[in-house]
C-alpha cells in the first residue's frame, strides 16, 4: 500500500464520505483502539512490567483471573467511561453491567468486551487478544439495565478484535466488510493493511480442542472423523489441524487464510450450551466472519439470530469457511 491510511482517517471517511457511522460511533471505535494500544504495551512488557501470573481472584464464570485480565478490563473502562459516547459497558470480567457514572455525560451506545482472550497463553508468550461488540441502546429507554444488552448479534453496529501477537493487529467491521489495521509502534497509530477481507469458501484446515473428543456429541464426532480419515475417507482430501487456545488468534488465522473453528457443546458440563460466551466472544466473531463471506452457527442456528437471555450466556460455536460450516451444521439434526 503506497499511501498510509490511519485508522482515524479510515473512520473519518466511513463517517463523512460513506455515511456508514455516526460521529459518536467513530469516537467510540477510536477510544477502543487507543485502549487496545495500551493493553498491547502492557502485554509487550511481560515479566518486566510485572503483568504475568495470576491475580488470585475469580470472575463470575468461576475462572481464576490473570493479572492481565484485570489490567485490560480496567484500561477499557477508564478509556471509555468519560467520553460521552456510551451508556454502559459489559465485560467477561464483571458480574454486572457497568453503567457510565453520573458525573459523565451518557451516550447511546453499549460496549461489550472480552478484555483478554486466551488467558492461558499470557504467561507462555503466545498470541492473545481483546474482543469487542457495540450495540445501540433501545430507543425511548430512560434508564440502562442488563435487559438493554440482550439483543441478538445481528443488531451489532460495530465489532472487532485486537490480536497481540508478533504484530498487534486490529480487525474491524461496521457492517461494510472487514478491515485490518497493523499497529505502527514508531508512529503510535494503527495503519490500514487490508480491506475487504474474504475467507475462502473451502478449506482443509480445522481448529478444535481434540482432547475433548470423547465428550463430543455425534455430529461433531462425525465431522472430525471424516476430516481425520483424509484422502481415503469420505472427504477425499487430507486435512491439517491448528489449535491456539486463543479464539482471537484462531479466528485471525481463519480470516487470513480460511479454516473452520469449533468449540462445540461437550459432556464435561452437559448443562452449559458450550464454553464460549455469546455476547462478547461468539457474536462479534460471527459478524466479522459473515462480513468476510464465511458462516457462523451453533450447529442448529445462525449465531447472530440467537436471542440472548443473559449477559454471560454460553454458546456452541462453529465458524469459518462457508462450505465447511454448512457441512458441519447439516450433520446436526434440524430443530
Ligand atoms: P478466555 O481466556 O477469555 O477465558 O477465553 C479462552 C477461550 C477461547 O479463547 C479459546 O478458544 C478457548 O477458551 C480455549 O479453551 P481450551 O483451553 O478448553 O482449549
Ligand atoms: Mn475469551
Ligand atoms: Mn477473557
Amino acid at each position: 500500500m503506497s499511501k498510509k491510511i490511519s485508522l482515524t482517517r479510515y473512520l473519518v471517511e466511513q463517517q463523512r464520505v460513506d455515511g456508514h457511522i455516526p460521529s459518536q460511533l467513530r469516537l467510540l471505535l477510536e477510544v477502543v483502539a487507543r485502549a487496545c494500544k495500551n493493553i498491547s504495551q502492557a502485554v509487550n512488557k511481560g515479566a518486566l512490567g510485572g503483568v504475568l501470573g495470576t491475580a488470585h481472584s475469580e470472575n463470575v464464570q468461576g475462572e481464576i483471573q490473570k493479572k492481565l485480565d484485570i489490567i485490560a478490563n480496567e484500561v477499557l473502562i477508564e478509556a471509555n467511561e468519560w467520553g460521552g459516547h456510551l451508556a454502559a459497558m459489559a465485560s467477561e470480567e464483571m458480574d454486572a453491567i457497568y453503567v457510565v457514572p453520573n458525573r459523565y455525560p451518557k451516550g447511546e451506545y453499549l460496549l461489550l468486551f472480552d478484555p483478554l482472550d486466551g488467558s492461558s497463553n499470557i504467561d507462555v508468550n503466545v498470541s492473545i487478544g481483546t474482543i469487542f461488540s457495540v450495540l445501540k441502546m433501545p430507543e425511548d429507554d430512560r434508564g440502562v439495565d442488563e435487559g438493554d444488552f440482550l439483543q441478538p448479534g445481528r443488531q451489532q453496529v460495530a465489532a472487532g478484535y485486537c490480536v497481540y501477537g508478533p504484530q498487534t493487529t486490529l480487525v474491524l467491521t461496521v457492517g461494510d466488510g472487514v478491515a485490518m489495521f497493523t499497529l505502527d509502534r514508531e508512529q503510535g497509530s494503527f495503519v490500514l493493511t487490508q480491506e475487504n477481507i474474504r475467507i475462502p469458501e473451502d478449506t482443509q484446515e480445522f481448529a478444535i480442542n481434540m482432547s475433548n473428543m470423547r465428550h463430543w456429541d455425534a455430529p461433531v464426532k462425525r465431522y472430525i472423523d471424516e476430516c481425520l480419515a483424509g484422502r481415503e475417507g469420505p472427504r477425499g482430501k487430507d486435512f491439517n489441524m491448528r489449535w491456539i487456545a486463543s479464539m482471537v488468534a484462531d479466528v485471525h488465522r481463519i480470516l487470513t487464510r480460511g479454516g473452520v473453528f469449533m468449540y462445540p457443546w461437550d459432556a464435561r458440563e452437559p448443562n452449559k450450551p458450550g464454553k464460549l460466551r455469546l455476547m462478547y466472544e461468539a457474536n462479534p466473531m460471527a459478524w466479522l466472519i459473515e462480513q468476510a463471506g464465511g458462516a457462523a452457527t451453533n450447529g442448529r442456528q445462525r449465531i447472530l439470530d440467537i436471542q440472548p437471555s443473559s449477559l454471560h450466556e454460553r454458546v456452541s460455536v462453529i465458524l469459518g469457511s462457508k462450505n465447511e460450516v454448512d457441512r458441519a451444521t447439516s450433520y446436526h439434526a434440524p430443530l
